[in-house]
């Protein structure tokens, strides 16, 4: 396991660690086994939202003990210029997600916004299921109405960074999880 520094510096700013290595993995075996569990003879297919998921999504498919596929997909939002609000793009889905049983992985929920409007386009096309599996959610931030079926942790409003979240294209690569330190 690697060496953990209690504080990092990225950019202009300083963080402490959150959550280390060993925590999150044993968390995250937990949600593998319920996802088995729950999804024995269904082959999920999870949609791993690139950048931020990646680190998540292969420490969980190792974990899994049922048949399942995966595939990497971006959210690109544009700002609208109208009041009707954001525009967001869906990149890189090849399959056919017609009657599967969809699982979308992500880094973390936020606003909810991302995931809200993703849910919409997915299910556009008639999935024969679809739910949200996240690592981290902040449930004090969430603005819209949203049911996460898997959450590996429920943390305050903390900008935090490690196991696939950057500041600012910094910090995807750390093993622990490190918050802003105030
Ligand atoms: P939402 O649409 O507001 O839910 O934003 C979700 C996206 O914002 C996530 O997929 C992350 O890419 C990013 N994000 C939200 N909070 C954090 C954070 O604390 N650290 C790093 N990225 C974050
Ligand atoms: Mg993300």
């Amino acid at each position: 396991m690697t060496k953990i520094s209690p504080k990092i510096a990225l950019h202009d700013k300083v963080f402490e660690v959150y959550l280390e290595e060993s925590q999150i993995e044993k968390r995250i075996a937990d949600m593998a086994d319920q996802i088995s569990k729950d999804y024995e003879g269904k082959r999920p297919l999870f949609l791993s939202i690139l950048n931020g998921s990646f680190m998540f999504a292969a420490s969980l498919l190792k974990k899994l003990q049922i048949d399942s596929e995966i595939s990497f997909v971006k959210v690109a939002s544009y700002q609208g210029t109208e009041t009707t609000g954001d525009h967001t793009e869906l990149i890189g889905l090849n399959e056919d997600i017609s009657n599967r049983h969809i699982l979308i992985l992500e880094d973390i929920v936020d606003t909810g916004l991302t995931i809200q409007s993703l849910k919409r386009m997915l299910t556009d096309q008639n999935p024969a299921s679809l739910e949200v599996t996240t690592l981290f959610s902040k449930p004090e931030a969430l603005q819209v109405d949203l049911m996460l079926k898997y959450v590996g942790f429920e943390i305050p409003k903390y900008f935090v960074v490690g196991f696939g979240m950057d500041y600012n294209g910094l910090g995807r690569n750390l093993s622990s999880v490190y918050k802003i330190s105030d």
